[in-house]
């Protein structure tokens, strides 16, 4: 059994902060962040917590979905910046929207809500779940180090959601982890133990960009082809590739070695930077609900990310 996209969501907090706003903070410039990375503002939360702008993708998502919240029989939340590890970020959305079903939260970095979206196909597929609520939620702001010019002008706020319920959409789906705490972490920090002997790094983003780069474009291009493989079609017969949004170069460098038109490949990256596991959910719910997507056109997602990791699925629109 396959599954269907019910309905989709997103919401970005209110404050923009520009690559001038940026210079102002360090020492970089509007030129460096568009050219390298092709980010020109992205949305920070000045109140908002994780939860909060859960939530809000979450409504917009069953508004989209004609559901009510008691309608779900499932949670699944996928973030890296969660207020707290314990209540999960999909236990909090749970109380905040009025559900009773089962929630829980997935960390695999940017490609993390592609993760979710394979495990609730999964449960559909198990039989009993009739609609799940899938959320990719980030407050990265909150784990960036805002004087490391390297990461912080790389990554925005934002959340996105989809109601999935069964279905015959999903023609391919797969997730990837390579184990690698070199490439990219965020430390979760240490307590006061009088025990624990060892030196653990500072709770924040520390990425080597370069290592990084090389296994996204890999990723994406392999990724792509082996869902194209599995979903028994040609890249070629692809209609739209929603790719996670981390650099316009990686982007750019998949489209030409999978010989595709860039104007495939749907891109927000220059108003939204960075949302790690809101990037891919945010960014298909613009494109759905641009009118651009037509009755049985073919949709690629793919992020990579943290772990190291990586995740796509190919779904008929
Ligand atoms: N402004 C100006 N100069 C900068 C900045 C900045 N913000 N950041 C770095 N530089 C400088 C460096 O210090 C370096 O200077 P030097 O040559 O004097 O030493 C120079 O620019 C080049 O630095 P590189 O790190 O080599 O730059 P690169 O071209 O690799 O771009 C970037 C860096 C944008 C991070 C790129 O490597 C990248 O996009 N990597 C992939 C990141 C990614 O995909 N992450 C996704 C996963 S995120 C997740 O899972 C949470």
């Amino acid at each position: 059994m396959s599954i269907q996209i019910l309905g989709t969501g997103a919401y970005l907090p209110e404050k923009t902060v520009t690559n001038d706003d940026l210079a102002q903070m360090v020492e970089t410039s509007d030129e460096w962040i568009m050219q390298r990375v092709g980010i020109r503002e992205r949305r920070v939360s000045v109140n908002e917590t994780t939860a909060e702008m859960a939530e809000k993708a979450a409504r917009n998502a069953l508004d989209a979905a004609g559901l009510e919240p008691e309608a779900l029989d499932l949670i699944i939340a996928a973030t890296v910046s969660s207020d707290s590890i314990c209540p999960s970020l999909s236990a909090r959305v749970q109380m905040m929207l009025g559900a009773h079903c089962p929630a829980f939260d997935l960390n695999s970095a940017c490609s993390g809500f592609l993760f979710a979206l394979d495990t609730a196909a999964a449960f559909i597929a198990r039989g009993g779940y009739q609609h799940v609520l899938v959320i990719g939620a980030e407050r990265l702001s909150r784990v960036l180090d805002w004087t490391d010019r390297s990461t912080c002008v790389i990554f925005g706020d934002g959340s996105g959601a989809f109601v999935v319920a069964p279905g015959e959409q999903l023609l391919a789906s797969r997730i990837y982890t390579q184990g690698n705490d070199s490439a990219l972490s965020i430390s979760a920090g240490q307590n006061n133990s009088p025990f624990f002997a060892r030196e653990l790094a500072p709770y924040k983003v520390v990425m080597n960009g370069q290592e990084t780069f090389k296994f996204a474009v890999r990723r994406l291009e392999e990724d792509i082809k082996l869902l194209c493989a599995q979903a028994g079609i040609t890249p070629e017969q692809l209609d739209w590739i929603v790719p996670h949004q981390a650099n316009t170069r990686i982007i750019d460098l998949c489209a030409r070695r999978l010989k595709l038109p860039i104007e495939k490949f749907y891109m927000n990256i220059e108003r939204c930077g960075n949302t790690s596991s809101a990037s891919v959910p945010i960014s298909f719910d613009e494109l759905a609900r641009s009118g651009k997507l037509k009755k049985g056109d073919l949709i690629a997602m793919s992020a990579f990310g943290g772990g190291l990791s990586s995740a796509g699925c190919i779904i008929k629109w």
